[in-house]
């Protein structure tokens, strides 16, 4: 049995021990190597340092693999905090909206690094980083104002530098030559006191080519940037589902509980802050879109909005015309609508209460290939919508087929191909009325008592030879294969299939004649008879009544040798 009283601490009986965290001193003896960062990293946390500083302006200049960065800011007066690993020299205010974890200056380590500020240098080299003493030097000749930092890196070249510096406040130049600077957000953002913050929703195509260069770490799909003064990090979040807008939230210098996670700082840290923030920006899509003053939105968000203050108006009806889809190809027959028909005269159809999808399938044939005294007008409306006043249409109910005698059947493509003397389709509406005519092509029900997949089984009537095209049957006969050849070789190999049915629907030689005659048509000149032997002699008789014999070539041989 495990002994209780042998772990106990004898001399706090009635006090459970405790641990308390605390930094070890060999933690810094690894300092050098805890920030393995990237040069863009190396950037930022100098030109925050510099900004923190009360900068204006950072000169870069790369020379001889030495970079020298300059700042006009207000210079170190305590040069021990430079290697205060966690410990920071800034002013109070810093603390709440900048959060500075005093260990930005070690993504330098273990490089050799020098700098000059106030009259005095330092260089802080190997062992220095580590917590051996570094001296502080008097230095004559130092920078009058600001601070200037050297050490040996790769370029820092001004098109590495830009877009970290452009939206940071500073005028930077990379060896004399200026970067761009520019307004994160425009006057019209949103201030957030709260959360530091102004938001700006912005549609894609409106975003600067700097926006889309400041995300360090892009991952495709986001679509919310946040700028830490110059730093921007970028995430994901889509509370309306407009995949067009984009949230650009500048932090203000307020204080903010919004963080960064370290040591990278390329992300959030999902606190109570970042929830708020996601509040916001929730809130702030809804009142961009209801200051465009027009929306898609499905009927849930519409009533979210609601819920959240902000009165939108109802989506722009949104519906596609027919039922079937024409983004696939083959595409099927089309639905029109006549120019100036009211959405509200159109029907909708339940396809939840359907057993199947042949009836929606002959609702749009009838719609597609039928005549009426009025229109008829099926349409697909998303069921996201379903709330709106403009998406409450009358619907179809009911479905039915009339199909006359068989004429020929065959399996065609995917499915079975059915020519039938007549066809027609009737639908009843909830609105009470009737729609009903001839068609010449349907989709028949699956056979009774079967469930499950099936083939396709279409029907047409003689009509639908010369009223539709091929790919239109195809469509429903399978259509193209992704897994098969080009669609148009698909197309071509279906098309001959169909040729062949028609023909065998007119007689069961007709297919042969059509042969023969699609051979002998490329005869020139024009010919008035074709007498093929058994033994292969062709005789083409011409109009004027001369003859041309075609014999085999091994007759041919025997009749004349060749020298
Ligand atoms: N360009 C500068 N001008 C004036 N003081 C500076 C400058 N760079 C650094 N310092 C001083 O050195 C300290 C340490 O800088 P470091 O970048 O390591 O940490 P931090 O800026 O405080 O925090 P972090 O960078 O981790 O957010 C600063 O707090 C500041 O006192
Ligand atoms: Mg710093």
């Amino acid at each position: 049995m495990h002994d209780r009283t042998a772990t106990a601490d004898p001399e706090s009986a009635d006090e459970p021990p405790v641990i308390r965290a605390r930094v070890n001193a060999r933690l810094l003896g690894k300092a050098d190597r805890l920030f393995t960062g990237t040069l863009e990293g190396r950037v930022i946390e100098l030109l925050q340092n510099a900004r923190r500083a009360g900068a204006e302006h950072v000169e870069i200049t790369n020379s001889d693999g030495i970079v020298t960065v300059q700042d006009d800011g207000h210079g170190i007066d305590d040069f021990a905090k430079l290697l205060d690993l966690g410990g920071s020299g800034w002013e109070e205010a810093y603390e709440a909206s900048e959060d500075p974890a005093g260990v930005g200056l070690f993504c330098l380590a273990p490089r050799d690094i020098r700098i000059r500020s106030k009259g005095h240098v330092v260089d802080i080299m190997n062992a220095g980083w580590r917590g051996e003493p570094v001296a502080v030097l008097p230095d004559c000749g130092g920078p009058e104002t600001g601070t200037i930092v050297q050490f040996e890196d790769d370029e820092w070249s001004h098109a590495i530098v830009s877009p970290l510096a452009v939206f940071s406040g500073l005028n930077v130049a990379v060896d004399d030559c200026p970067c761009p600077r520019e307004a994160f957000v425009r006057k019209r953002a949103v201030h957030h006191p709260a959360l530091g913050c102004r938001i700006e929703v912005r549609e894609a195509e409106k975003l600067t080519s700097w926006h889309r260069a400041v995300r360090r770490e892009r991952v495709y799909g986001d679509n919310v940037l946040v700028n830490f003064h110059g730093q921007t990090v970028s995430f994901d979040f889509h509370p309306v589902s407009e995949q067009k807008l984009w949230f650009l939230v500048d932090l203000t210098g307020e204080p903010t509980g919004i963080r960064l996670m370290l040591p990278a700082r390329t992300q959030l840290v999902e606190n109570e802050a970042f929830e708020a923030l996601k509040a916001a920006l929730e809130l702030e899509a809804y009142r961009y879109v209801q200051r465009r003053g027009r929306h898609r939105l499905p009927y849930q968000q519409y009533l979210r909005a609601r819920a959240l203050g902000v009165k939108l108006p109802e989506a722009t009806p949104t519906f596609h015309v027919g039922l079937l889809s024409t983004c696939e190809s083959p595409e099927p027959v089309e639905v029109t609508m006549p120019k100036g028909f009211a959405l509200a005269r159109c029907y909708r159809f339940d396809a939840d209460a359907a057993a199947d999808d042949t009836d929606e399938t002959n609702i749009h044939l009838l719609a597609a290939l039928g005549t009426f005294p009025a229109p008829f007008v099926p349409v697909s409306i998303r069921k996201e919508y379903d709330g709106y006043s403009w998406a409450e249409l009358p619907v179809v109910r009911k479905v039915t087929l009339t199909v006359g005698k068989e004429l020929h059947s065959a399996g065609l493509w995917s499915g079975t191909l059915t020519c039938v003397d007549t066809l027609a389709i009737a639908v009843e509406t909830s609105d009470g009325k009737v729609f009903s005519s001839p068609v010449c092509l349907a989709k028949a029900p699956p056979p009774e008592g079967k469930d499950g997949w099936c083939d396709d089984a279409v029907l047409v009537t003689w009509d639908a030879k010369d009223e539709l095209v091929p790919s239109q049957i195809w469509y429903h006969l399978g259509g193209w294969s992704e897994d098969g050849d080009t669609y148009d070789t698909q197309l071509n190999d279906f098309e001959q299939e169909l040729n062949r049915f028609w023909a065998d629907l007119l007689g069961p030689d007709e297919q042969l004649r059509r042969s023969i005659l699609a051979a002998v048509t490329e005869i020139r000149p024009e010919w008035q008879t074709v007498l093929v032997a058994h033994n292969g002699t062709v005789t083409i008789r011409l109009p004027d009544g001369s003859e041309k014999v075609i014999r085999p070539p091994d007759l041919l041989k025997k009749k004349s040798p060749q020298k």
